[in-house]
C-alpha cells in the first residue's frame, strides 16, 4: 500500500555532500554467507535499509544471533545455533524480498532442509527462479512445491557439478557459489555473472576458507571444502545509490559529492555520464568519493543499452533516464536485463517528458526480448521542461527516478509510496535535506 507520501517542492538544483555505504546487493548476500561459518562473522558499513532488516529478521528466525558492533553500521552474526524456522514466521519476515532464495545452500548444508517462501521483489518483470532450482537439482537437491512455498531437501548432501547458466544471472550465480562452497567435489559454473558484488561475495567466501577460481569467459570453479569459518569484511560501496545521486545532480542542474563512491565499480556509468555532458571529479583517497555536477550548457542525447557487467547496469537506467529528458535530441534506451522495466516512464511523461516506448530492440544489439513482444526500448526527446505532478512509486529504482523527476520539476509534487525507496536508499530524506532539497512528509 502507498502509505508514505513525500511532498516535493522541485525546481532547484541539488547541491552538497552525502555518503554511500556498503552495497545493498552485496551486504544482503554477505549476511546470508554468515550462515555458512562455524564461527561469528563481522560486517562493516551495513546501510540501515529495509532489505537489511528483512535479511536480519530471517537470519534471527533461523537461530543466528545478530548484534550491533562498536562501529556505526557494524553487524556481528553468530551462527552457533542455526535451527529450522517456523514456516508461517518465515512468510511474514520474507516480505517482498528476493533474498530468501539464497538461503537454500547454507540451510541445506547446516540443516539438510530449506523452506523458501513465495518471493516478491520489484515489479520489473517475471523474475523467475528456474535457474536457481535447476542448479540446486543438478547438485542433488530435491525441490517440493507446496502451497506456501518451496520445501527443499538434499537426501545425499549437495554434490559438485558442471552447470551452464542460460543467462548470466546475478542471483543464480550467487546461489551456486553459496551452495557449492561446502558441496562434495568441484563445481564448474559456466556463463556466470561477474558483477563487482559477486566478486566481493567471492572475496568474503575466500576469507571463510572457500576455494574459488574465477577464470576468463565467465567460468567460475568452486572446490568444495568441509568447513568454513566466520569472516570480517568491509563491503564495496553501493554503486547503484552513487549513480542515482549522480543522475539527480545532472537532472536538477546541481553538484553532488558522493563520499564513498569509487571509480572502479562505476567505469561504464562514468563513460555515459561524460557522453551526456555531465562532469565528475574522482578523489581516490581512503575517505574519498566522486563529485558529480552539471557543468552548464546543454546535455547531449545518447544511446544507452543496459547489460550484465561490465555493461551499463539495469539499475542505473531509471535515474539516468530522468537526466536524459533534459538532453537535446533523441536518446535511445534499450533495456536488455529485465523485460518490463520501462513502465515508470508513463509518470515521467505526465510530468512533461516526451518518452515513447517500443517492443523492438532499438540501439543495434538484438536481445532476448526483441521477438517476445516486451516493451523494452524507449526514445526520449529532449529537452523537456518538467512540471510537478503527483506520482505513485511502482518499485525501488523507478521510485528514485520519480523522486528525481519531482525534484527537477517546477512546482509541488506528491510522491506516494516512498517506503519502497527505503528498501535500498539509506536515510534518503536526510540526504535530500543535506542537498538542499525542499521536501516534507505528506
Ligand atoms: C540482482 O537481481 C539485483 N538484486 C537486482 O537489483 C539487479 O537489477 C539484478 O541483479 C541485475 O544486476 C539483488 O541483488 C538483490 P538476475 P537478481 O538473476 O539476482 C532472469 C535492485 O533494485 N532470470 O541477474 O534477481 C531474470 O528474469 C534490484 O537493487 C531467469 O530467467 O537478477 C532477469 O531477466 C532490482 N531465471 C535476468 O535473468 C532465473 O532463475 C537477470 O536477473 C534468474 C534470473
Amino acid at each position: 500500500m502507498t502509505t508514505d507520501v513525500l511532498v516535493v517542492h522541485g525546481g532547484s538544483p541539488l547541491r552538497g555532500q552525502i555518503r554511500v555505504r556498503g552495497a545493498k546487493n552485496l551486504v544482503s548476500k554477505a549476511m546470508v554467507a554468515a550462515l555458512l561459518g562455524d564461527s561469528p562473522s563481522r560486517l562493516y558499513d551495513v546501510p540501515a535499509i529495509r532489505d537489511v532488516e528483512i535479511v536480519r529478521g530471517l537470519l534471527e528466525l533461523h537461530g543466528v544471533r545478530v548484534s550491533d558492533g562498536e562501529e556505526h553500521g557494524e553487524l556481528v552474526f553468530d551462527p552457533a545455533n542455526v535451527e529450522r524456522a517456523n514456516v508461517d514466521e518465515i512468510n511474514v519476515h520474507a516480505g517482498s524480498s528476493r533474498i530468501p532464495i539464497l538461503f537454500c545452500g547454507p540451510l541445506l548444508h547446516k540443516l539438510g532442509h530449506a523452506f523458501i517462501p513465495d518471493l516478491g521483489g520489484c515489479n520489473i518483470g517475471g523474475r523467475p527462479i528456474d535457474f536457481h532450482l535447476q542448479a540446486l537439482r543438478e547438485m542433488g537437491a530435491v525441490v517440493d512445491k507446496t502451497p506456501s512455498g518451496l520445501d527443499i531437501t538434499a537426501p545425499n548432501g549437495l554434490q559438485g557439478t558442471k552447470f551452464e547458466l542460460p543467462y548470466p544471472s546475478v542471483g543464480a550465480t550467487e546461489q551456486v557459489l553459496l551452495a557449492a562452497v561446502r558441496a562434495h567435489g568441484v563445481t564448474e559454473l559456466r556463463n556466470a555473472a561477474v558483477e563487482p558484488e559477486i566478486m566481493d561475495l567471492i572475496a568474503i567466501l575466500q576469507k571463510m576458507g572457500a576455494i574459488i577460481n574465477v577464470h576468463t569467459d565467465r567460468v567460475i570453479e568452486i572446490e568444495g571444502v568441509d568447513r568454513l569459518r566466520g569472516y570480517t569484511h568491509r563491503p564495496i560501496p553501493d554503486r547503484i545509490e552513487a549513480a542515482s545521486w549522480a543522475a539527480a545532480a545532472l537532472a536538477t542542474g546541481g553538484d553532488v559529492y558522493v563520499q564513498g563512491a569509487r571509480q572502479a565499480e562505476m567505469m561504464t556509468f562514468l563513460n555515459l555520464y561524460t557522453k551526456v555532458g555531465g562532469a565528475f571529479d574522482i578523489d581516490d583517497s581512503p575517505t574519498g568519493g566522486i563529485r558529480f555536477w552539471h557543468p552548464g550548457g546543454e546535455l547531449k542525447a545518447v544511446l544507452l543499452e543496459t547489460d550484465v557487467h561490465p555493461g551499463f547496469m539495469t539499475d542505473w537506467q531509471q535515474p539516468m533516464v530522468v537526466a536524459l529528458t533534459q538532453a537535446r535530441g533523441l536518446s535511445i534506451v534499450h533495456e536488455t536485463v529485465y523485460e518490463r522495466r520501462l513502465g515508470y516512464t508513463d509518470a515521467l511523461n505526465q510530468m512533461g517528458a516526451t518518452i515513447q516506448t517500443y517492443r523492438e530492440c532499438l540501439g543495434g544489439t538484438p536481445c532476448r526480448f526483441g521477438r517476445r513482444n516486451f516493451t523494452h526500448s524507449a526514445v526520449i526527446a529532449g529537452p523537456s521542461k518538467l512540471l510537478a505532478h503527483d506520482v505513485v512509486i511502482p518499485d525501488l529504482r523507478a521510485g528514485f527516478s520519480h523522486l528525481i523527476a519531482a525534484l527537477a520539476a517546477e512546482g509541488t509534487s506528491r510522491v506516494y509510496g516512498v517506503e519502497l525507496i527505503r528498501r535500498g536508499y539509506e536515510d534518503f530524506e536526510a540526504k535530500l535535506a543535506a542537498l538542499g532539497a525542499s521536501v516534507e512528509k505528506g
